[in-house]
């Protein structure tokens, strides 16, 4: 983005109690099967607090039940791996070894919220993705060496490297420099080297990427049908930011197996899988997804193409559709070496989680004309199915603005709702003065970055909480919001 300014959060006005009571943002809504008794909603956020092993702690259930005392219509559990494979500390779901501890999850909100809040489970797959390698290592050990290396290495150093041995190749390489890897290279080793290995829905050489029309759709109905048996009230399907069904959508899709350049057949394994996902459930279970309104990056998907698969979700009988914008690998920053490149640092990154340091706009409802313009086309199809909306929806009169406007049905917000998991019992309550304001500088984005447990900046500036929290490990971080008191 260019030109950003910092910009100041004016303190917001809150609604009375009785305000709040009239209100649409707290009226009932219906998503599919599912009664929400409120059009709020605290959108999927990992925490990184599972264990290794992609199991449910007592860490993830506080974290969840913290959530569940702000009473919100409905929680969306975290990105949650539908396959049995070591994910690290991300909670996962490939297995019915997982169901268990998914209930636990689900009755913890129930009870927290006084049976309120309707839990929905966010239902992921990702591809490989590694850390960067250092530059000696990628050029001494994974770089295949081919007959292009030597033409260009030829070129360039005016010697004969056609018969040269492979070790001579390579210690020909690891003495250059960035210059010499940019001419040499293919752009994608060059950037195999610079970001890190990573693949791609149309590396289709690959045959486990080309067999993922065959393989997707009966693991997330797997992963459906567990989330159904542990209790939970919906399922989204992860079609958004930069993982595998976000990328079968997106306009850089060019496969060429029919699941892969016009529109038509970008949706094509999406609508698959959640075919495959709805024979899994049963009726009284809400089953929808989340895409981008927008991938805010060079050749991407705009919000015509956002409009188009809209409609043909909702035709397809989807109970709701969530929409986020931005979130790609595509623009993002080249991480150090020894980390993985993260996809919320480039331009489509700032879109996706807006900070201060934004443009003329300010960070304030920038999804809004997006998800409006997606809502009208799925209204003028003929369809009633409601659209989810977030992007920094932090104050009461911009909630209830973008329903009015009919720029969305139910209001997601996931950064204020970490500053202050009560913060829509307050607003109900008419006690919005209270509320602990998202300052909207992403000390919570840095940690997930790192994988670190998610944590609020505020939340330590907090002494007089008087409680014994849980604190990260080093014991410097409440992982806790403060109580409400
Ligand atoms: C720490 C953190 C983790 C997130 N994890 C997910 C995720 O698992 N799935 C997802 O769809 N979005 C994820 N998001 C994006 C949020 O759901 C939301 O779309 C984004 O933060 C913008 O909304 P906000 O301005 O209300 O924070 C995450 C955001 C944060 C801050
Ligand atoms: S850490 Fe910062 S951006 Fe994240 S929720 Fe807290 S105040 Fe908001």
């Amino acid at each position: 983005m260019s030109g950003r300014i910092r910009h100041r959060l004016e303190p917001p006005r809150w609604p009375t109690a009785e305000e709040a009571a009239d209100s649409r943002l707290f009226s009932p809504v219906e998503i599919g099967p599912i009664h929400l008794t409120s059009r709020t909603w605290v959108p999927a956020m990992v925490p990184w607090r599972a264990e290794e092993s992609g199991e449910v702690t007592d860490a993830l259930l506080e974290w969840y039940g913290r959530f569940a005392e702000g009473r919100p219509g409905a929680i969306v559990v975290e990105a949650t791996g539908i396959r049995d494979i070591p994910s690290g500390p991300l909670l996962r779901i490939g297995d019915d070894r997982f169901v268990e501890g998914l209930a636990r999850l689900v009755d913890t909100v129930r009870e927290r919220s006084g049976g309120r809040t309707r839990l929905f489970i966010q239902l992921i797959d990702f591809l490989t993705v590694k850390r960067r390698p250092p530059p000696e290592k990628f050029l001494s050990r994974f770089l295949r060496i081919t007959p292009r290396h030597r033409e260009r290495l030829s070129t360039r150093d005016a010697r004969d490297f056609s018969a040269a041995s492979e070790d001579e190749v390579r210690a020909r390489l690891v003495a250059g420099d960035d210059d010499d890897w940019r001419a040499v290279l293919s752009p994608r080793e060059y950037e195999d080297l610079t970001y890190g290995y990573r693949e791609r829905v149309t590396d289709l050489h690959l045959p486990h990427v080309r067999a993922l029309p065959e393989t997707l759709p009966p693991l997330f109905a797997a992963a459906a049908a567990r989330a159904e048996r542990a209790g939970f009230d919906g399922v989204e399907l992860h079609f958004a930011h930069a993982y595998t069904m976000s990328s079968f959508l997106s306009r850089t899709n060019d496969r060429d197996d029919g699941y892969g350049g016009s529109r038509g057949a970008r949706v094509r394994l999406p609508l698959e899988v959640y075919a495959a996902a709805r024979a899994a459930l049963s009726d009284g279970v809400a089953l929808g997804c989340r895409f981008l309104s927008d991938e805010v990056i060079a050749g991407g998907s705009r919000v015509e193409d956002a409009a188009y698969y809209a409609t043909r979700f909702a035709e397809a009988g989807m109970d709701f559709l969530s929409l986020s914008k931005g979130g790609k690998f595509d623009d993002a920053k080249i991480p150090r070496v020894g980390h993985a490149v993260y996809p919320y640092t480039g331009p489509s990154g700032h879109e996706c989680m807006p900070t201060i340091y934004s443009d003329e706009r300010g960070p304030l409802g920038r999804h809004l004309p997006l998800t409006k313009h997606i809502r009208d086309a799925v209204r003028a199809a003929g369809f009633a199915t409601p659209v989810v909306a977030a992007g920094a929806l932090n104050t009461f009169d911009l909630a209830e603005g973008a329903i009015a406007d009919g720029a969305c049905d139910v209001v997601a917000a996931a950064r204020q709702s970490l500053a202050d998991p009560d913060w829509w019992e307050k607003m109900r309550q008419g006690r919005g003065e209270e509320v602990r304001c998202c300052a909207l500088t992403n000390y919570c984005e840095g940690l997930d970055q790192q994988h670190k447990q998610v944590t609020c900046r505020l939340w330590d500036r907090d002494f007089s909480a008087g409680d014994e929290p849980m604190r990260s490990w080093d014991g410097k971080r409440r992982l806790v919001a403060p109580p409400w008191r």
